[in-house]
């Protein structure tokens, strides 16, 4: 694909130094920030400088061994234990998506394997394993899998590029809410995967940024990125949905997902719920895209998905010279709302596409029983 992603990744890890371009920065600039504590990556994840739920989940992924590292514990046990703790205090930064919790376990559950291994062997050989030794390559066993992480998103991204574009044709009005684009992923992002893979094939695409207020994701971001790649794209506030749908401009919606339960009700940044709603109505396929790191089989439905609640300030303070409400007005300012599976036309997977029933079928994706 097209070579502008090598440049504008959102994670990079680069001589062992975890970079991550400031999104809160975008789109008048393009700053790496490195990540060298635990504290540094709370704060990132929480103030969405990296965000996107695979993209969030890559940087955890190296934030952990990176946070690690240079850890010098006296037992290999000691160290597990630092490593425990500190996979929590990420994971606290943000409830929604699941890619956070995923990568975080995924990391923690090689270096359980790695200890248990060790020990094995150990007892095989029926003498005790070197403290110092073990702990260097768990290490190096944190930092391999925290690659791998990040390469498996690359290559899931690619594959959904591939399978959502057989959902579209050429010429197509597109809406898309939110940033579900390279920078919210390790690179092509999950949505806009097919959209840059139709560009390169002369698909010639008309895309609608939904504003996504209150932080702007899709002004700010998606608008951006697709601009910067020389994609047709039109920006329109969130509540100029409906009027571009009636319009006939609009033939699909293509949104990413942050945590899609068993059933197939997948939450999304705040606003994505009313798109799918307005596209059922306007007769318009609405289409998921959801990696696999992003379907969470143990959480049953839409209804026992947290929700993230963010300061009031975003709403009409943040981005504004003065304020837009006035002094001690309530709010109330969910991050995310949770699509009912029933308005979902299709879920995109880098497995393939998935469609209803999804309590079914999405089981049959991992393998499992129906
Ligand atoms: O709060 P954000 O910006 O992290 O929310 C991002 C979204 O809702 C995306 O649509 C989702 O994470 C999918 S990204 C491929």
């Amino acid at each position: 694909m097209n070579r502008n992603f090598d440049e504008i990744v959102p994670v990079r890890f680069v001589e062992d130094r975890l970079l991550l371009l400031d999104q809160t920065r975008l789109p008048g600039e393009e700053v790496y920030i490195e990540i060298q504590t635990k504290e540094d990556l709370w704060d990132a994840i929480y103030k969405l400088k990296v965000r996107g739920a695979p993209a969030i989940g890559v940087a955890a992924a190296y934030g952990l061994y990176v946070c690690v590292r240079d850890l010098e514990p006296d037992s290999a046990e000691e160290f597990a234990a630092e490593v425990r703790q500190t996979a929590d205090y990420l994971n606290s930064s943000r409830p929604t998506a699941v890619n956070l919790s995923w990568a975080l376990k995924r990391m923690v559950k090689t270096m359980e394997d790695y200890l248990t291994g060790c020990e094995d062997a150990a007892a095989q050989s029926g003498g005790t394993a070197d403290e110092e030794r073990k702990i260097h390559w768990v290490k190096e066993a944190l930092r391999m899998e925290a690659g791998k992480i990040h390469d498996e998103d690359v290559a899931a991204c690619r594959a959904m590029g591939e399978y959502g574009l057989t959902l579209l044709k050429p010429g197509m009005g597109i809406l898309t809410h939110c940033n579900a684009g390279t920078i919210a992923t390790a690179k092509y992002g999950t949505c806009l995967a097919p959209v840059y893979l139709g560009h390169e094939r002369g698909y010639n695409f008309h895309l609608y940024a939904d504003e996504t207020r209150p932080l702007l994701q899709g002004a700010r971001l998606t608008s951006w990125e697709l601009q910067r790649a020389g994609i047709d794209v039109t920006l329109i506030c969130d509540n100029m949905a409906s009027i571009v749908m009636k319009n006939g401009w609009i033939d699909a919606v293509v949104v990413g997902c942050d945590r899609m339960a068993a059933n197939g009700d997948g939450a999304n940044k705040i606003g994505t719920s009313g798109v799918a709603i307005l596209a059922k109505e306007y007769g318009i396929p609405f289409y998921m895209f959801v990696p696999t790191s992003t379907i969470d089989l143990s959480t049953a439905t839409g209804d026992d998905i947290v929700i993230e609640q963010r300061e009031g300030e975003e709403i009409y303070k943040m981005w504004y010279e003065k304020d837009m409400a006035p002094a001690g007005v309530k709010t109330y300012n969910p991050a995310f709302d949770v699509t009912d599976h029933k308005y979902i036309t299709a879920v995109v997977t880098e497995k393939g596409v998935v469609r209803p029933p999804y309590d079914v079928n999405l089981r049959k994706l991992f393998g499992k029983e129906v």
